[in-house]
């Protein structure tokens, strides 16, 4: 690898999996320490953060694993707290963590949305006004939060949508405000990666999600994981507020026969 993120210290949510297999916060995880950064693995399943400090050190890098709930905003003062105690700093925010929900408007309980919200949209709010301070004091850093296409297309998943949206609006406002700062702070919005999360769906919605994109092809944690590397490198240093979709072109994409009407 390059050392892209060489010297570097980054926190990621998420850092786990919740299955066999490869999640987006894992092979990220495993990216940045690859690239030279020193990476503390948030999770709230200690054990999942814990395999993927396991995986990074057997390749040589630097690692520790942090148990925490980042719906709640003193365990995100304690992950960064960890960081700066363990680093001196911290220099990368990746806000991986979320959930999915598949309901639709008339499907989702009150109390679905309000976990969801807490889940894939304060998490990040929260992380980030923890791990702020700790940049400054670096001179400058990158957060990155992954959001999805489900807030670009409209997909239902009422409570994932909104909420996945809201982090694009994060991101925006949060980036005007803290590039002063020489924080930049960007977003992912990921397709149909396979990956843990989506893994229930079976083989027959697997193969629907990799023939549905122009490309073809499956994407993975990797392909998240490398848009991460770049945005949280000093290659993307004039680069901040964005939305970087990771999708293989899916959302360029028009339904099959839907402009059969106009033509
Ligand atoms: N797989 C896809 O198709 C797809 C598409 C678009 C976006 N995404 C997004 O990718 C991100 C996650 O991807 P993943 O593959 O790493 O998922 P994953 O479910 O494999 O891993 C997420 C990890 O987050 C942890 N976690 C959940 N809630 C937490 C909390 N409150 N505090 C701390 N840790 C918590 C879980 O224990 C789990 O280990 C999500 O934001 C998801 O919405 C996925």
């Amino acid at each position: 690898m390059s050392g892209r993120l060489s010297g570097k210290i980054a926190i990621v949510t998420g850092a786990g999996s919740r299955g066999a297999g490869l999640g987006n916060g894992k092979a990220t995880a495993i990216l940045f320490a690859r690239e030279g950064a020193r990476v503390l693995c948030v999770d709230q399943v200690k054990d999942r953060a814990e395999e993927t400090v396991g995986l990074i050190r057997a390749e040589g890098g630097d690692a520790i694993a942090h148990a925490a709930d980042v719906t709640r905003a003193a365990e995100c003062a304690l992950v960064v707290k960890a960081g700066v105690e363990r680093w001196g700093g911290v220099d990368i925010l990746h806000n991986n963590v979320g959930i999915e929900s598949r309901k639709d408007l008339l499907e989702t309980s009150e109390e679905e949305w309000d976990r969801v919200i807490a889940v894939d949209l304060k998490s990040m709010f929260l992380a980030t006004q923890a791990a702020v301070p700790a940049m400054v004091g670096r001179g400058g850093g990158a957060v990155i939060c992954v959001s999805s296409i489900a807030a670009l297309r409209g997909y239902g998943r009422t409570a994932y949508a909104t909420a996945k949206a809201g982090v694009i609006g994060f991101v925006r406002s949060v980036a005007v405000q803290l590039g002063p700062k020489g924080i930049r702070v960007n977003a992912i919005a990921p397709g149909p990666v396979w990956t843990p999360m989506v893994q229930d769906l079976g083989d027959d919605a697997r193969e629907r999600r990799r023939r549905a994109s122009p490309l073809g092809t499956e994407g993975t944690g990797w392909d998240v994981g490398w848009g991460a590397v770049y945005l949280a490198s000093n290659e993307a240093r004039w680069v901040t507020g964005q939305t970087l979709v990771i999708d293989a072109g899916l959302t360029l994409t028009t339904p099959e026969g839907s402009l059969g009407a106009t033509r």
